[in-house]
């Protein structure tokens, strides 16, 4: 043992316990030879304090950062200070293995280092001790608390994703029952209508009738007025006659019963375009007339379009189609109306339809706006809307998007900024069998 003498009663059992202890101790000389090596240093490095004592740090552990070290025994020497290094800083100072069976990641000793001087009685600097703490136990709670703790951090992520999921997809619901909604509500109507309708155009062809007939009767008195040997009544209904204005009367009453008719012929047939759009009698799978879909749609739209745009129809020959057809026609009307909104002022709206092998397609075109291309790949994403707040909600694609997947078709758009835009239902005419 090359322990330093020092004269104290406890000497003996002093060195024993530094012997002992369970934390390195090095005292190295000014050139960084060891002067003393403990147990816990000779377990660990597995060599004995008689193959080191005497030697140089760095020849005996090569690995170790040797600028570093030297700099920091020598600002030991030089300013007297204690120095001090973690496991965070320099996990590993000396390639000690790990001293528990802890299974896992940690398989090096994590340590603790402190450099401080060890002074002569005259006051000089004669050593420094090297002290090396092992904290591997320490380092491995704090590295598991780590690893729990970015695990939390992906948890938490993904749960936040999942209710931005859920949020979309609710908002997605809403949308879509808005709009079912609404059908309900067109359908209710049209059925209330309906009714009245019915009985006041079978009322009004009874009337035509019944106002002929009058007029023949009268016809027949006016034929014979002049015969009438009563002169005094006969200048009565002569004057009553010049009175009422009967010509006009006559043709006119005609004219609002026409009139009137037509009236009830364009009431007849907004109630069954209501109808139709909301295919209220079958909201379920169907085979239907997607021309039919569309015209409905378009007249049920049409105060948003007229103004706006001329409506080109460029049908081609369609198949029946199996669809759902109100959602469809939710479809159909969200197109027509973002090609309506999409002219700044006066344009043409396109809607063409014709099909490719087994599939149909119904274009919805228009010389609007059109769209940048860094917009394209968004447009279906919920929420999405260049409208200013309140006007859009960036809904309508993102809904009929899901419509036409659920009936196993796609949605394709084409679009030059300042031209216009096209975007092309395709459809299979029939569903596979299993979905349905
Ligand atoms: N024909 C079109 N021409 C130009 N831009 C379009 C056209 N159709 C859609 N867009 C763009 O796509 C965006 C999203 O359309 P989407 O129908 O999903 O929502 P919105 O029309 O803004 O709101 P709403 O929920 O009321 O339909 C629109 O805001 C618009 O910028
Ligand atoms: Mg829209």
């Amino acid at each position: 043992m090359d322990l330093p003498a020092q004269q104290s009663p406890l000497h003996t059992e002093l060195e024993s316990v530094l012997q002992q202890i369970n934390l390195g101790v090095v005292l190295l000389d000014r050139d960084c030879r060891v002067m003393y090596w403990n147990d816990f240093m000779s377990i660990n490095s597995g060599r004995s304090a008689a193959e080191v004592v005497g030697q140089s740090l760095f020849d005996l552990f090569p690995e170790l950062p040797r600028l570093w070290v030297k700099k920091k025994i020598d600002s030991v020497f030089t300013l007297q200070n204690l120095a001090f290094t973690s496991w965070q800083q320099r996990p590993h100072l000396f390639d000690f293995s790990d001293s528990r069976p802890i299974t896992g990641q940690v398989a090096a000793m994590y340590q603790n280092c402190t450099f401080f001087p060890v002074v002569e009685t005259s006051g000089a600097i004669k050593y420094v001790c090297l002290t090396v703490a092992d904290a591997t136990e320490t380092a491995a709670q704090h590295l598991e608390l780590a690893r729990l703790n970015e695990l939390l951090q992906a948890e938490k992520e993904e749960q936040a994703r999942l209710i931005r999921k859920l949020e979309e997809a609710q908002a997605q619901l809403l949308q879509s029952e808005k709009m079912a909604a609404i059908g309900q509500l067109a359908a209710g109507v049209a059925h209330e209508i309906n009714n009245p309708v019915g009985y006041v155009n079978s009322n009004f062809a009874s009337l035509e009738s019944y106002v002929k007939d009058l007029f023949s009767l009268i016809e027949a008195y006016n034929r014979d007025l002049p015969s009438l040997q009563d002169a005094a009544f006969r200048a009565r209904i002569e004057q009553a006659n010049r009175e009422l204005d009967y010509e006009f009367l006559r043709s006119d009453i005609f004219d609002l019963i026409r009139e009137s008719r037509e009236g009830l012929e364009r009431v007849k047939r907004i109630v069954q375009d209501l109808r139709d759009f909301s295919h209220v009698d079958s909201a379920d799978w169907q085979v239907v007339d997607l021309h039919k879909g569309l015209d409905s749609t378009l007249n049920v739209v049409w105060n948003e379009v007229k103004f706006k745009a001329e409506v080109v129809k460029q049908y081609g020959e369609l198949p029946d189609v199996e669809c759902i057809g109100s959602q469809l026609n939710q479809v159909f009307m969200n197109l027509i109306v973002n090609a309506a909104h999409a002219i700044p002022n006066r344009g043409t709206i396109w809607l063409e339809t014709g099909t490719r092998d087994d599939w149909v397609f119904v274009r919805v075109r228009d010389d609007g706006c059109g769209i940048p291309p860094e917009n394209l790949k968004r447009l279906f994403e919920p929420f999405f809307t260049t409208k200013p707040v309140g006007s859009g909600t960036g809904l309508g694609l993102s809904v009929s998007y899901n419509i036409v997947s659920k009936h196993h078709g796609r949605i394709e758009v084409e679009s030059e900024p300042g031209k216009g835009t096209a975007f092309t239902v395709w459809l299979p005419a029939r569903q596979p069998q299993e979905d349905r």
